[in-house]
């Protein structure tokens, strides 16, 4: 079935073996000094630093440059869900994630991604339709991946949530979000990626963080949207919320 049918697109290749292997090497000592914490249950401090040393990884961070946009995201991107003309967000909708096995942290349930532009500082971004770009740096099970719901199950709509501050994510994170499926009756899509395989959505899929497995994973993810076509709202009152977020966020810095 074609993306425009399911909004999730097959895994495909990102990124060439050439920066993917540049990027696991600077994050080996990462990733060990992290895992030993985890295996010796250290303090929860340490682990928090040593999972920051990846966030702020510099080779990472490379790949927020306009470089990678225009002759990797974009192309690759435009040529799988055929859709013309993405748009990247002024600011701040790339985000480092690790996740850590073991720790009883913050980490994604079942949400839509659509309604997280209140980390953008472009107010108009939030009224189209956006896509949510996921990559794996390291190789990712299915059980430390990303796991989705298939639209079948719900609307074509963003469903109201609520948000709440946060010490990551931007400061500000999801608190409730509506959930439209009952989790005992659906069927579940989840998969296993080597470094710099990634994955495109519709950024109204409902999808979670799947923490089960031993390993960290650590993944990229970031937003680009189309201006050719509106977002629906269950309710236009989220909007307003939103947008008192977009302007409240102002110059605040994230990583
Ligand atoms: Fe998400």
């Amino acid at each position: 079935m074609h993306f425009s049918e399911t909004g999730i697109s097959q895994k495909f290749n990102l990124l060439p073996l050439e920066i993917i292997e540049n990027i696991n090497l600077s994050l080996l000592d990462k990733i060990y000094n992290l895992n030993d914490a985890i295996k010796k249950k250290m303090k929860k401090h340490i682990i928090d630093e040593l999972t920051k040393s990846i966030w702020f990884d510099k080779k990472i961070l490379e790949l927020k440059d306009d470089y990678y946009y225009k002759n990797f995201y974009f192309p690759i991107l435009e040529k799988i869900i055929k859709i013309n003309n993405l748009q990247k967000f002024p600011e701040a909708t790339f985000f480092v994630r690790v996740n850590v096995p073991y720790i009883n942290d913050y980490f994604a349930k079942w949400h839509q991604d659509a309604g997280t532009f209140l980390y953008s500082a472009y107010d108009k971004a939030y009224k189209f339709k956006s896509y949510t770009l996921w990559c794996s740096l390291t190789k990712s099970e299915k059980n430390n991946s990303i796991e989705f719901v298939e639209k079948k199950y719900y609307k074509n709509k963003v469903y109201n949530s609520k948000f709440k501050k946060s010490n990551r994510h931007g400061n500000i994170t999801f608190d409730k979000c509506e959930i439209p499926f009952n989790e005992k009756k659906i069927k579940t899509l989840s998969n296993f990626f080597n470094p710099g395989e990634a994955i495109i959505f519709d950024s109204l899929i409902y999808h979670r963080t799947v923490r089960e497995g031993n390993n960290i994973r650590v993944s990229f993810d970031l937003r680009v949207f189309c201006e050719n076509e509106n977002e629906i709202y269950e309710n236009k009152s989220i909007l307003s919320q939103m947008k008192r977020f977009v302007f409240k966020r102002g110059n605040i810095k994230l990583f």
